[in-house]
């Protein structure tokens, strides 16, 4: 009997759910939004429904595309205030506010409208703006919403959004990142209008000013480049008594772009979507460089993206700690040369530096009106004045910006602008001062001659000295023998000491030149020590001479050689300690590999080319690593990379193995052919050797020698079929699917093979990865890589004949007899 009511009611229920199960276009007191259905604006853009992002099991209101295969969602109601129940409710209640309520009709979530309305309605606009309304009011002004969700943004700001100040009721909308792809919660990040009196765009980790993008100077900003003329989009900047904002229309109504604040590297970017490869492509990025971090170069210091060291002091200033500052340490910035004599005898001048971002407005003052004669005599009469501007650069520059104290966050931009900054008259390019223009550019004159003199003397040595040395080392400028580096050696007796006598268990790892021992010294330092082993060919004055040109290297992404130890038979280096070991470690182990998320392995990546760019340009010397593989690149506290053992090949003599000539230094899987089978090195192999890193960084699979089996797979061959069957995204690690952005990955691999060409002159140099890696620039298309070449792999099974050549991977080896 009590079975049929209970059929009935399952009947019911089916019927039910079925009829929930589709979109509507309002939310009223009478039809509220069940899990299951969706509310979907009048053309069909955006959806408003229940989700469930990635691995998390808790439950959102959000607004996504609707015809967007891959869900992007662009608004999350409950961020913070997560539903833990499966089936939720979206309705509205008395008071007219639209309310979140769990299964056990507990309130998770609920609007905070301030006036009511008779026939509140709540309705997804066709521009993604969740709003409640009267339902008879059909303006679409803003005045008739009682409340809208383009008021409460989160990560995502669409078309028409206003990012900025209602200064009447002080509600500042900003954006603020999710804390990881699948928990849509505040994260650190956020981004929105600083007010002052010259507002600009910011973006804070935290408290913390991280990125700025300059004041608005009537075209956008002296800091963002690209935005000009643009196809897509249009930005407008609105300041007035009651608002402070910006927004952005899209030229191209078919076109769908939007601005997405990401917790992960590249923090605020601009993606568009590409209907036909179904996915999201990065238009813009920010911060675009490394010299876009807030105040990397410290005060009067400005950054220079393609300059090494980035920093320089600007023209007329002295780094205030020339040491700190010699070690890339750039916080303490710069000061004046020559001190102002401003409230002595007012003889300050101002020098004009083009093309710069113009510095934090926290302490400027603005005139609309003031010509730019007038605003530098403003300037001039108060001496906490350090710098003027014009305000406005459309139509030729108009208005005053002045700044107050130290000027900080500068760098030099693309659509950077003219900055007038105070100096001593005598550091300034003397204002209508013929005689000493003329004095100024004599001596000039005579100081390049002495230059080119001082050039061609060093040149001439340079060439004689190569030609002793058939090595990796050119003197590349001549140093004046002035800086005689202080290399601290040791005696075998301390570095003994501090292995615990070499001891087994502070051994570290056997690298290609000897093993490694980690040792702590008495004041408590931990160093590496690197034993070499004892066959190397070098003598010790050569030796030292080689460790001292090491020790000069310092860039940030090398490690740091300590010092050394020559003892009869021994020759030891002392580095810095690395506290998280290798890459290899990572990127090649299931379990460790988790904890390099993409973005981290970007940024590795990134980080590396930086370094072998300095090797192979910025240094005075030109260094060939010869030997770049993922077990020579070490990782710090902050999983920064290190590389590490260069110059070795070198110094243990690598072309003199054994006493058999001929013979070359390199590892299996890393080695660019020509230097494989004919011991040809360039930088260009370095470049090889990095494209085999960078492939595996991303698949985080070993590259494999050519062996003798038939049919053995190689990473470089795989990677290649994948390209050319238009997916090369397949080799991605799993371990970091979820992490990465696929546009990102396939331009990474694209990059990759353009460094595995088989011609050294087909690969780009480190310069080109550089930028290639850090921008959206256009890259050329990668012909067959390197080792498919067909004679190569006939040479590779010829060396097969040596049995321990076969299966060695990761080991640095001699290798081959030359024909
Ligand atoms: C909503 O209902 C569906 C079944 O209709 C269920 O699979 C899902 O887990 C529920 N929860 C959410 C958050 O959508
Ligand atoms: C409803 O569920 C939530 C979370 O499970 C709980 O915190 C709350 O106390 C419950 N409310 C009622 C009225 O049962
Ligand atoms: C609404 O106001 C309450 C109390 O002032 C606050 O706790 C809640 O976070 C507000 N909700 C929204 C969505 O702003
Ligand atoms: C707008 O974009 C669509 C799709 O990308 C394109 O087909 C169309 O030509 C564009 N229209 C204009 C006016 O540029
Ligand atoms: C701006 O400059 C103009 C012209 O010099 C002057 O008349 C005006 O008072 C100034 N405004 C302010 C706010 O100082
Ligand atoms: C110079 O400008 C500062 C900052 O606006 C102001 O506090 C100070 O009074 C000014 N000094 C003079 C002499 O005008
Ligand atoms: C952040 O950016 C990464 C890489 O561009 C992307 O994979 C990820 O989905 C983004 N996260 C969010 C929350 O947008």
């Amino acid at each position: 009997m009590a079975l049929l009511p209970a059929m009935f009611l399952s009947l019911n229920l089916l019927f039910f759910l079925s009829q929930i199960s589709h979109a509507t276009d309002t939310i009223s007191k009478s039809q509220p939004l069940l899990n299951g259905s969706t509310l979907v604006s009048k053309d069909g853009t955006f959806e408003l429904g229940f989700f469930t992002p990635g691995s998390s099991t808790n439950s959102y209101v959000g607004i996504w595309f609707k015809n967007i295969p891959v869900r992007t969602v662009v608004w999350v109601a409950n961020r913070d205030n997560p539903s833990k129940h499966k089936s939720n409710m979206l309705s509205l209640n008395k008071e007219g506010n639209l309310v979140l309520l769990s299964q056990n009709r507990s309130v998770v979530w609920s609007t905070n409208a301030t006036t009511m309305v008779l026939n509140p309605v709540v309705q997804l606009l066709d521009n993604g703006n969740l709003v409640i309304r009267d339902e008879k009011d059909n303006s679409n002004s803003e005045d008739s919403f009682v409340w809208q969700s383009f008021d409460h943004p989160c990560d995502t700001l669409l078309q028409g959004m206003k990012l900025g100040w209602n200064l009447k009721t002080g509600l500042n909308r900003y954006l603020r990142a999710w804390k990881s792809w699948d928990d849509p919660s505040s994260g650190d990040f956020t981004s929105g209008v600083k007010l002052g009196v010259n507002p600009e765009l910011v973006i804070w980790k935290g408290s913390v000013e991280y990125y700025r993008s300059g004041p608005w100077n009537g075209i956008f900003s002296s800091g963002v480049f690209g935005f000009s003329p643009n196809p897509l989009f249009d930005y407008k900047h609105v300041q007035n008594e009651d608002e402070v904002y910006v927004r952005y229309t899209l030229k191209n109504s078919s076109v769908i772009s939007i601005i997405v604040l990401n917790q992960t590297l590249y923090l605020r970017q601009r993606i568009t979507w590409i209907p036909h490869t179904r996915t999201w492509s990065v238009y813009q990025s920010l911060p675009q460089d490394s010299c876009d971090v807030y105040n990397v170069c410290g005060a009067y210091g400005s950054c220079v993206i393609n300059a090494s060291p980035v920093c320089a002091c600007l023209e007329g200033f002295k780094p205030k700690s020339p040491q700190d500052w010699n070690q890339m340490d750039w916080t303490q910035g710069c000061v004046h040369s020559e001190p102002l004599s401003c409230g002595v005898k007012n003889r300050d001048g101002f020098r004009k530096i083009a093309g710069m971002k113009m510095p934090d407005t926290s302490h400027s003052w603005i005139n609309q009106s003031m010509t730019l004669e007038d605003c530098r005599v403003k300037c001039l009469e108060n001496c906490s004045c350090t710098a003027y501007a014009n305000l406005d650069t459309s139509g030729g520059g108009s208005g005053c910006s002045i700044w107050f104290g130290d000027l900080v966050d500068l760098r030099v931009s693309e659509s950077g602008q003219d900055l007038y900054v105070r100096m001593a008259t005598s550091d300034t390019d003397a204002k209508n001062n013929k005689h000493s223009k003329k004095l100024v550019s004599l001596v000039s004159i005579t100081v390049s001659l002495v230059l080119l003199v001082l050039l061609a003397l060093s040149y001439i040595f340079m060439t004689r000295k190569k030609c002793k040395e058939n090595g990796i080392w050119t003197k590349e400028k001549d140093d004046g023998g002035q800086e005689n580096l202080e290399l601290p050696f040791f005696d075998l007796a301390t570095i003994s000491n501090a292995t615990n006598n070499f001891s087994i268990d502070n051994k570290l790892g056997e690298g290609g030149f000897g093993p490694v021992y980690k040792g702590t010294m008495l004041d408590g330092q931990e160093i590496a020590v690197k034993r070499l082993s004892r066959s190397s060919g070098q003598g010790s004055k050569e030796f030292k001479n080689e460790v001292i040109l090491c020790a000069k290297l310092q860039h940030r992404n090398l490690v740091k050689v300590l010092g050394c130890c020559i003892e009869a038979e021994e020759k030891m280096l002392l580095y810095e300690y690395m506290p998280n070991r290798s890459l290899d470690s990572f990127i090649f182990d299931s379990e460790r590999g988790k904890l390099l998320d993409w973005p981290m392995r970007f940024n590795i990546l990134s980080a590396i080319a930086r370094g072998l760019l300095y090797l192979h340009q910025d240094s005075r010397l030109r260094v060939i690593h010869r030997d770049l593989k993922a077990s020579n690149i070490l990782l710090d506290d902050n999983m920064n990379p290190k590389i590490s053992d260069f110059g070795l090949a070198k110094m243990c003599g690598g072309d003199q193995v054994e006493g058999n000539t001929n013979r070359i230094v390199g590892t299996y899987g890393y080695m660019a052919p020509e230097y494989a089978l004919d011991g040809l090195f360039s930088t260009k192999s370095d470049v090889f050797s990095f494209g085999v890193l960078l492939l595996e960084t991303v698949t985080g699979k070993k590259n494999r020698a050519i062996t003798c089996e038939e049919n053995s797979d190689n990473l470089i061959g795989h990677a290649w079929r994948m390209w050319k069957k238009g997916i090369p995204e397949q080799v991605l690690d799993a371990n970091i699917v979820d992490s990465s952005n696929i546009s990102e990955v396939v331009r990474c691999i694209q990059i990759g093979l353009l460094c595995l060409q088989h011609h050294p002159e087909d690969r780009p140099n480190m310069t080109s990865v550089t930028v290639m890696l850090s921008s959206d620039s256009v890259l050329s298309l990668p012909k067959v890589p390197g080792f498919l070449i067909k004679n190569i792999s006939i040479e590779a099974e010829q060396s097969c004949g040596r049995q321990e050549s076969c299966s060695i991977n990761d080991v640095t080896v001699s290798l081959l007899d030359a024909r």
